[in-house]
């Protein structure tokens, strides 16, 4: 049964939560890191599934055209009102597509010294507001933490089998996305839009 004092906290949280929220959506900046948390959260999450289910079907080999394929494709996907959506590493394996801005090097080097200093990269996110020789920018950046199941073609070469090694090496023969272990941050989702 709910006592009436009960039943008055739960009100005053309800309110409070209204407020909280009210307040964000009214500021560019917090609302920005909340859509853009929410679409590097679904990105990811549809990204891994797929990776996963092709892991678990196909195999490793296989599953390298999701990387190179599905990735670039869901965040274009991703990619509208005026956000660019992408992912990028301090060592990148696509050279193209993965390599970071000096923006973003930035934002990538502050996740690591962050992590070095104990925080936890599941919940590691930042956004900045800046202006360069292009225009104003607001800029979300979420830390993508290296998992087990990501070893298979980023860990230790040693760890990769001769088969993947040759057909990564093939493909990107300027790789530098190996010798990760799990837990350690394997580069961010990046969302950008100009402020206008
Ligand atoms: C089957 C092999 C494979 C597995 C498993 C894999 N990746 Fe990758 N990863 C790739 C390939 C290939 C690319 C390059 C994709 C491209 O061309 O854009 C890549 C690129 C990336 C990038 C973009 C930056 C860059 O280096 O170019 C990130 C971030 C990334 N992977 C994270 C992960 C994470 C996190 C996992 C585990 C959840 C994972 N990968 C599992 C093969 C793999």
């Amino acid at each position: 049964m709910m006592n009436s004092a009960m039943r008055i906290m739960l009100t005053a949280t309800g309110i409070f939560s209204f407020v909280t929220i009210a307040q964000a959506s009214e500021d560019p900046h917090a609302r920005f890191t909340e859509e853009s948390r929410k679409t590097a959260q679904e990105f990811m999450q549809q990204l891994a599934g797929t990776l996963k289910q092709q892991l678990d079907s196909s195999g490793t080999e296989s599953a390298i055209k999701v990387c190179k394929e599905v990735a670039p494709a869901l965040a274009q996907q991703y990619s509208t009102d005026g956000k660019t959506v992408k992912r990028v590493s301090l060592k990148p394996r696509n050279q193209t597509q993965g390599t970071p801005s000096t923006e973003e090097t930035s934002m990538l080097v502050e996740f690591d010294e962050k992590q070095r200093a104990g925080a936890d990269v599941k919940t590691m996110e930042t956004t900045r507001v800046y202006t360069d020789a292009d225009g104003s920018w607001l800029h979300y950046m979420k830390a993508i933490p290296t998992q087990q199941l990501c070893l298979q073609c980023h860990g230790k070469p040693e760890n990769i089998t001769d088969n993947v090694r040759a057909l990564l090496a093939k493909e990107y023969p300027a790789d530098r996305a190996t010798g990760y272990s799990a837990g350690e941050i394997r580069g961010a989702v990046s969302i950008r839009r100009a402020i206008k």
